[in-house]
C-alpha cells in the first residue's frame, strides 16, 4: 500500500484531477467554458435548460423530434407526489430555502420505487424526475410559506415558464421566462465543482442518485459555492446607493474582505457566463426599474479590475445573476435554489457519466497527531 509520502498533499484539491468527463469544458486561464465542446455563449444565446440538459447527458445536441420526445418526458414528471406535498405543507414557513430544498430532493426517493435501481436507463428516468420535480417543490414550498394555495406544475409550459407560473399563478412575459431559461443554461453545468464534485463521492459509494443529489445541495448551499449569488444582493442592498459604492468597497478592501461573485478556483480571467448574464442584467434592469443595482455592479466591477484584477479575480457567473434574479422578481433566499435547479442537470449527468467506470472516492489523510500515545483510565485522569 502507497504511503502518505507517495501521495500527493493538495489542500482543496486544487491540483488534482479526479476523472475524466466528456460533459463541460473550462480553460481558466482564457475564459472559457463548453458544454461538449460547444461555446456556453452560443448555448445562452441560442439554446434552452431542456435543449442543453439534453447535450449534457446524451454528448449531442438533439433534433427537432428528440428534442420533443425529451420535452415530453420532463414535463409528464413535473407533478409531486401527494405525500410529498404533504411534508411541504407541514414544513415551517420560515425554514432556510436550501434547507427545505436539500431536505425535499431526499424525500422524493421515498416515492419513487427505482430509487435503488443503479442500472443506467432507472439513473436515467431518476435524473428527469430530480430535473423536472426540483422547480415544482421550490415554487410549492415559496406559495406554502406565503400562505398561497400551491399551484400545480402545467405540464403545457417549459421548465422556465412553468416555475414562473407556479410561483405567481400570473402569465409570465416572454422577457421574464427568456431571462430565466438563460440563466438555466449558464448554472448547468461547470465541470467538479464543490456540489458536483460532492455529488460524486456520494455516487462513487454505489449509494442512489437521491442521496447524490441532495448531498450535492448541501454544498452548493455555502456561500463560497451556489450562496455567493445570494451574497452579492446582500452587499448591493447594503451599499444602497451608487454614490456609496467607492466608501464601501474601499472598506471592504482594506479589511481584506471577500467580494461576493469575485474570483474563482479556476476562472482567473472573466467568468465567460458572467459576459452574457452582464448584458443581459442590463436590459432586464433597465425595463423593470432595477437600473441603480446594474450601475452599482458595474461600479463595483470597475473598483475590483483596478484592485484585484492582477491577481486573476473578475467577476463570476454569481455577480450579475444576482441583478437578473432580482430584477426578475425572485426573493433573496430563492436565489441558490435557482442555481440548485439549473445544476441538477450537471449533477445527475455526471454521476451517470461516473457511474460508468466508477473507482470508490477516498482520498488518503497527513496525519499529523501524536503517535504511542498510553491509555489512561478515567479514574487516573
Ligand atoms: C461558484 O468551482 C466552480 O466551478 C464554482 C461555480 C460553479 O459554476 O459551480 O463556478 C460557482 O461557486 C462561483 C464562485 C462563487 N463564490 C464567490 O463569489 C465567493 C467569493 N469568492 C471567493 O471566496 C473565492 O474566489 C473562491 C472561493 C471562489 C475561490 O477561492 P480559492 O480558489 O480558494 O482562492 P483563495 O480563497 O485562496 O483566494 C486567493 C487570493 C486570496 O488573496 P491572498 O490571500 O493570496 O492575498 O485571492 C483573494 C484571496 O483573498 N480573493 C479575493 C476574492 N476571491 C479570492 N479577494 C477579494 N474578493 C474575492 N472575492
Amino acid at each position: 500500500m502507497s504511503t502518505a509520502t507517495e501521495k500527493q498533499f493538495d489542500q482543496g484539491l486544487v491540483n488534482t484531477i479526479a476523472a475524466e468527463t466528456q460533459m463541460s469544458f473550462i480553460d481558466g486561464e482564457k475564459g472559457v467554458l463548453e458544454y461538449v465542446g460547444i461555446d456556453i455563449d452560443s448555448l445562452a444565446r441560442h439554446s434552452t435548460f431542456e435543449e442543453s440538459t439534453f447535450l449534457l447527458w446524451n454528448g449531442r445536441l438533439p433534433d427537432a423530434a428528440e428534442l420533443a420526445g425529451f420535452e415530453t418526458e420532463l414535463r409528464a414528471e413535473y407533478a409531486l407526489p401527494e405525500g410529498l406535498i404533504a411534508m411541504i405543507r407541514e414544513t415551517p414557513a420560515d425554514a432556510s430555502t436550501m434547507h427545505v430544498v436539500q431536505t425535499l430532493v431526499s424525500a422524493l426517493s421515498l416515492f419513487d420505487p427505482e430509487c435503488d435501481d443503479d442500472s443506467p436507463e432507472a439513473n436515467i428516468r431518476k435524473a428527469v424526475r430530480l430535473v423536472a420535480k426540483t422547480p415544482t417543490l421550490i415554487a410549492a414550498f415559496d406559495r406554502h410559506r406565503k400562505g398561497k394555495e400551491i399551484i400545480p406544475a402545467d405540464s403545457n409550459r417549459s421548465i422556465a415558464s412553468n416555475f414562473l407560473w407556479m410561483l405567481r399563478g400570473e402569465e409570465p412575459t416572454e422577457t421574464m421566462v427568456r431571462a430565466l431559461d438563460v440563466c438555466l443554461v449558464l448554472h448547468a453545468d461547470h465541470g467538479f465543482n464543490a456540489s458536483t464534485f460532492t455529488s460524486l463521492v456520494v455516487i462513487s459509494t454505489l449509494s442512489d442518485l437521491y442521496s447524490a443529489c441532495s448531498a450535492a445541495v448541501g454544498a452548493l448551499r455555502g456561500p463560497l459555492h451556489g450562496g455567493a449569488n445570494e451574497g452579492v444582493m446582500v452587499m448591493l442592498n447594503e451599499i444602497g446607493d451608487l454614490d456609496k459604492v467607492d466608501e464601501f468597497m474601499k472598506g471592504k478592501l482594506e479589511r481584506k474582505e471577500k467580494i461576493m461573485g469575485f474570483g474563482h478556483r479556476v476562472y482567473k480571467a472573466y467568468d465567460p457566463r458572467a459576459t452574457y448574464l452582464k448584458t443581459f442584467s442590463e436590459g432586464l434592469a433597465r425595463d423593470t426599474g432595477n437600473l441603480p443595482l446594474y450601475e452599482m455592479s458595474t461600479r463595483i466591477e470597475g473598483i475590483m479590475h483596478d484592485a484585484v484584477a492582477s491577481k486573476g479575480i473578475f467577476p463570476n457567473v454569481d455577480f450579475y445573476s444576482a441583478t437578473t434574479y432580482w430584477s426578475l422578481g425572485l426573493e433573496l433566499d430563492l436565489f441558490t435554489p435557482m442555481f440548485a435547479l439549473s445544476r441538477m442537470s450537471g449533477w445527475t449527468g455526471h454521476c451517470i457519466e461516473y457511474l460508468k467506470d466508477n473507482k470508490l472516492i477516498r482520498p488518503g489523510a497527513a496525519y499529523v497527531g501524536p503517535h504511542e500515545v498510553p491509555y489512561v483510565d478515567l479514574a487516573d485522569r
